[in-house]
């Protein structure tokens, strides 16, 4: 089943108390807010019955070599992690946000369904797992991406993979492309106003 329709209200609940929220990303000075449009509607909670859609979505984009693959144990283990764009009860879009460490957060598993891309879906699953960042107490999120451009315009900046503490990379022994990481880091400084 991919995914029952419930009130954005009910299912994600931050977004309704970021929807006034003013994000301040200190690294370029730019405030963006998070307001209550359609796409916030659309905009949930994975659950349960999701994880076959959200696996789908994921290694469909890592077969064409895009992002790294999640196996079905990965995602029930972090499902709370993950945030879903559904359209007419079909899932869209998938973006995971997990702790890493005191004042730190990871965007992971960021994947839009190949003929759904451009239309803003991507951008509004990571403005609300910055929203959602912002309210777990997370002073920054980082990426591990080959899209190191997207991020960009979403006032990530590069960072020195060394600069992420260790702990992140307990979780790169589980990785396919373990020892030989090519993808980029990138960090976002937040702060709420
Ligand atoms: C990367 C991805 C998530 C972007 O999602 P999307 O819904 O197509 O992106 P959006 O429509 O929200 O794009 C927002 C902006 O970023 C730009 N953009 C989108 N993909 C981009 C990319 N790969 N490189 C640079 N800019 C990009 C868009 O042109 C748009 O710019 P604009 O605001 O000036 O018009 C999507 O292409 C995807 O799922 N790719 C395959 C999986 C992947 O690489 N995931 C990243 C893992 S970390």
């Amino acid at each position: 089943m991919n995914g029952v329709c419930s009130p954005a209200s009910v299912l994600y609940p931050c977004l309704s108390v970021f929807e006034s929220l003013h994000v301040r990303l200190t690294t370029f000075q730019l405030t963006l807010e998070t307001k209550k449009s359609s796409f916030s509607d659309m905009i949930r909670k994975a659950r349960v019955p999701d994880v076959q859609a959200i696996q789908s979505l994921i290694n469909c984009n890592a077969d064409a070599g895009q992002m790294l693959p999640r196996t079905l144990n990965e995602l029930y283990e972090h499902l709370r992690d993950f945030s879903l764009f559904e359209e007419k009860g079909v899932i869209v879009g998938t973006c995971a946000l997990h702790v890493s460490w005191e004042g730190l957060a990871e965007i992971r598993s960021l994947a839009v369904r190949q003929d759904r891309m451009s239309n803003g879906i991507g951008s509004a699953l990571v403005r609300a797992c910055l929203a959602e960042a912002v309210e777990l107490g997370s002073a920054r999120v980082f990426v591990l991406t080959y899209q190191g451009d997207f991020f960009k315009k979403m006032g990530f900046a590069d960072v020195d993979k060394g600069e992420l503490p260790h702990k992140v990379w307990s979780d790169c022994l589980n990785c396919v492309k373990f020892p030989n990481c090519d993808e980029s880091a990138l960090m976002l400084s937040l702060s709420a106003s």
